[in-house]
């Protein structure tokens, strides 16, 4: 079993982190923040380092090296296999090899690195954002940015007290037509809106549980666990952790989110909802997977309702393809996994993400507006760069992203104390204590962490 960080070595991490940056600001010529706020010069290197180096993270950090003046240091993961083909690519862009770690703290106490990218299971996400935070690090974390609602507030505290920049991977608040979404919106040529349909109908499979086994070769459970339960060596929880409440929660926090934080954008950033109800099941499979195979939630926004029917048992519905993506085609929209429907009193506006684009409607399927996008990845990572430059808030900052990342938080909560409706506080974001259902969604709200991994609270 590798060894866990205690309370002692963590402490001597942060005092020594303080101490080798100080030290760094005073000697390199790196771009170096050391948790003051300064304007940057447009092209100062940023020497950037990488946490999670699966399918996300191994496109971020090609991804990033192409840009001007970035340059990797180092690839974390706690797992043999991954790190060494990411190890490869970069290396063909910047022509050196970064180095391969499999602890991130080795990361956090580098003072020559400037920012993070996280890119591993969501149990994971806040913990290592407020450790970078901690450490001096601008971080760009994957969506969804939090798994618990607490856990999320105290990374945007983490942010704010120690003045992170801090991009969540939500990159279609970067992408120009989702800015000419949520403009036209505005412009009222919809009348008021007063409900909006989120469709996240993914296709999948029927879950079939796996027998524990022993732990495979190069790779640290224990560290892959984290901030979750210690359990014994799984692997439908290892190259499944989408399906369980630990690591992720489903379709609805993988796509979904997404989905919901691009209607945000384009409803202009509405606050909290009132309440929230969550029906679902495992209706399509009969199986036994924690996050179901669909949901279908209300959210109660006063003035207008939001719904999301969320599943991965359809597979007659499809995802966007390439073409659709990268600008060329339309999608049929009524065909389409993943569309926002945006009813106003007037018209309707399909919303599709990730370069989808968005079309008005009128009733006899006339298109009297629309915008064409392309996938916004190359957007968001440059807009990321460009914020710790010149200690800019980013387009998918972690306040905002918080908020949709707990409109996914509270439907899963409601489904989890039964389909059950709950009434949301928004001062302390916590649920209004009217039942026992909603007692027990109060208990959970944050993880019950084990030793060394807990989540600091930060005020
Ligand atoms: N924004 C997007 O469009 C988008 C697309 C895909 C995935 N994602 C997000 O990216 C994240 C990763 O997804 P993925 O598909 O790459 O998953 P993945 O399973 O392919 O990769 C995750 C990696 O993290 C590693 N890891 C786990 N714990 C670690 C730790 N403590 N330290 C270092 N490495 C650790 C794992 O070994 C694995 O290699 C998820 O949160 C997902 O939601 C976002």
């Amino acid at each position: 079993m590798p060894d866990a960080m205690n309370a002692l070595s963590r402490r001597r991490f942060l005092s020594t982190t303080g101490r080798a940056t100080a030290l760094a600001a005073a000697a390199s010529p790196v771009l170096f923040h050391g948790g003051t706020s300064r304007a940057q010069g447009a092209n100062e290197r940023i020497v950037m380092a990488l946490i999670g180096a699966g399918g996300r993270g191994g496109s971020h950090a090609t991804g990033f090296a192409k840009l001007p003046g970035v340059e990797f240091k180092s690839i974390c993961d706690v797992w043999d296999t991954r790190a060494n083909g990411v190890i490869r690519d970069v290396k063909k862009i910047q022509g050196r090899a970064p180095k391969r770690v499999t602890d991130m703290r080795e990361i956090l106490d580098d003072p020559e690195i400037n920012a993070v990218v996280i890119a591993t299971p969501e149990h994971w996400h806040a913990l290592a954002t407020i450790w970078a935070c901690q450490a001096g690090k601008d971080v760009y974390v994957e969506k969804c940015p939090s798994l618990w609602i607490w856990e999320g507030r105290q990374a945007v505290h983490a942010a704010a007290k120690h003045k992170r920049i801090v991009q969540v991977g939500f990159q279609n608040r970067s992408a120009p037509y989702a800015n000419t979404a949520r403009d036209y919106i505005a412009s009222g040529k919809l009348g008021r809106v007063v409900l909006v349909k989120v469709c996240n109908l993914l296709g999948g499979q029927k879950f079939v549980p796996k027998p524990d086994a022993p732990v495979p070769e190069g790779l640290d459970w224990d560290r892959w666990l984290g901030p979750a339960p210690s359990v014994p060596y799984n692997p439908g929880r290892h190259l499944g952790w989408y399906d369980w409440w630990d690591y992720k929660g489903g379709a609805l926090v993988d796509d979904g989110s997404h989905q919901l934080d691009l209607a945000r954008h384009a409803l202009g950033n509405p606050p909290h909802p009132r309440s929230v109800l969550c029906v679902g099941g495992n209706y399509g499979f009969r199986s036994s997977r924690q996050a179901p195979e669909l949901q279908a939630i209300t959210w109660d926004f006063g003035d207008f309702a939001m719904t999301c029917d969320s599943g991965n048992s359809t597979n007659h519905l499809r995802k966007s393809n390439g073409d659709e993506r990268y600008g060329k085609k339309w999608p049929h929209w009524p065909s389409n996994a993943e569309r926002i429907e945006i009813y106003g009193t007037d018209r309707l506006m399909y919303l599709g993400r990730h370069g989808v684009g968005w079309q008005v409607v009128e009733t006899d399927g006339k298109v009297i507006a629309e915008d064409k996008g392309t996938h916004p990845d190359v957007w968001h990572r440059p807009n990321f760069l460009d914020c710790v430059r010149a200690r800019k808030t980013p387009n998918s900052n972690s306040e905002e992203a918080h908020r949709s990342a707990c409109l996914v938080h509270m439907a899963n909560l409601s489904y989890r104390v039964g389909n059950r409706q709950l009434t949301l506080d928004p001062d302390t974001e916590r649920f209004v204590e009217d039942s026992t259902a909603a007692k027990a969604a109060n208990q959970l709200l944050r993880p019950r962490n084990r030793p060394p991994y807990e989540i600091p609270e930060i005020s």
